[in-house]
């Protein structure tokens, strides 16, 4: 365990902001981590970096936490669990699910990131999020450095939300996530039309859980950056939720905007579709922008700095709200 300094974070996090870490740490096993607690408790945790916009240098000490390892842990007749430590790629970790025939994750195919931060925000796509397979969560407290399993009910996941962003941000390391995977008789989420499109266009009608995968990766890859080229953390925004009254008012200027129902009386409408009406499709300003097919998504060119994209973002939620009344809720961690 070997601490570095004045460490550019900029290949640590998917948006590419060139941030220094003061002091930095990789760690590649959950008893250098317990070791490291004894005496370090002002921690910053980066792992797969897919979904934090950094602003400035980091003053706390910051762990590369990269503890990898998939363990299949118990096999009943349909299901299977296997659990995976934090460090692993999340995308690799899914194919590797996928080759094995184990169903449950196929829809969730692309999203970058590690596992170990796929529970703090409840990935989700294409109907699927990732709750629906959790079993359970291990994470180290920081204050005590004592390992807490968190049932499936006690992560308190809901729409890109856990308890882990919440009443216990920052208190908890997660190390380890457990999953409850199909063996045989997998559900098959193909009810989005844009994956029943693909899988048309490849005459699937029956589709496997290797066809979806492929049908996502496929439309993902037509529709956002990969942040390997082009930096970028996935969608921005949430998409908002908001009462009937509202929604009628809106629709009454916009029949065309798309919308889902969340419940009798509420609606969620695509943050995208109004950030895409206010204007701001494909714009680029200096090295930010607003990717070209996918308006939820932020962008960096190459060097905008993390408050250059954190401006472009409060001009899109001022804009968005004085043209719709919606506040849009940022989705990615913004780090001070
Ligand atoms: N839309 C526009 N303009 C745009 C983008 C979208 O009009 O620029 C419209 C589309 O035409 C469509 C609707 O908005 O009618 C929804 O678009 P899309 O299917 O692309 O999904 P989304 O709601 O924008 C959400 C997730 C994505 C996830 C997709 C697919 C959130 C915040 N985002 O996006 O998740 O991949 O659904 O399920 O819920 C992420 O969280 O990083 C992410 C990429």
């Amino acid at each position: 365990m070997k601490i570095q300094y004045n460490i550019s974070l900029k290949q640590y996090n998917t948006f590419g902001i060139d941030v220094n870490a003061e002091r930095f740490v990789e760690i590649t096993s959950v008893l250098a981590l317990k070791t490291l607690l004894k005496t370090e408790k002002d921690l910053f945790i980066i792992s797969g970096g897919s979904n934090m916009l950094l602003l400035s240098d980091i003053k706390k000490l910051v762990v590369f936490l990269n503890i990898e390892g998939i363990i299949i842990q118990e096999t009943q007749e349909n299901d299977v669990f296997v659990t995976a430590n934090a460090g692993e790629n999340w995308h690799d970790f899914v194919q590797w699910c996928i080759t094995q025939n184990y169903g449950g994750l196929e829809n969730l195919s692309l999203i970058p990131g590690n596992v170990g931060s796929c529970p703090i925000q409840n990935i989700g796509a294409y109907g699927v999020e990732v709750k629906d397979t959790i079993h359970q969560v291990t994470a180290i407290e920081v204050a005590t450095g004592k390992t807490r399993i968190f049932t499936n009910q006690e992560c308190n996941f809901g729409y890109r939300n856990s308890i882990f962003k919440n009443e216990l941000k920052d208190a908890y390391i997660i190390t380890t996530v457990a999953f409850k995977l199909t063996k045989t008789n997998h559900v098959i989420h193909d009810g989005y039309g844009a994956i029943q499109h693909a899988l048309k266009e490849n005459n699937i009608f029956s589709p496997s859980i290797a066809d979806v995968s492929k049908a996502i990766i496929a439309i993902r890859s037509s529709k956002l950056p990969d942040p390997k080229e082009i930096g970028n953390s996935g969608s921005f925004f949430k998409n908002p939720v908001v009462n009937n009254a509202v929604f009628k008012k809106i629709q009454s200027d916009y029949a065309d905007m798309p919308f889902y129902k969340v419940n009798d009386n509420e609606i969620k409408i695509p943050a995208g579709w109004l950030i895409e009406t206010c204007g701001f499709k494909g714009k680029r300003y200096g090295d930010t922008g607003v990717h070209q097919n996918q308006a939820l998504v932020l962008i960096n060119y190459g060097n905008a700095t993390g408050k250059e994209i954190y401006d472009l973002a409060q001009k899109i939620q001022a804009f968005v709200l004085k043209t719709f009344g919606i506040r849009l809720e940022i989705e990615v961690n913004v780090v001070n």
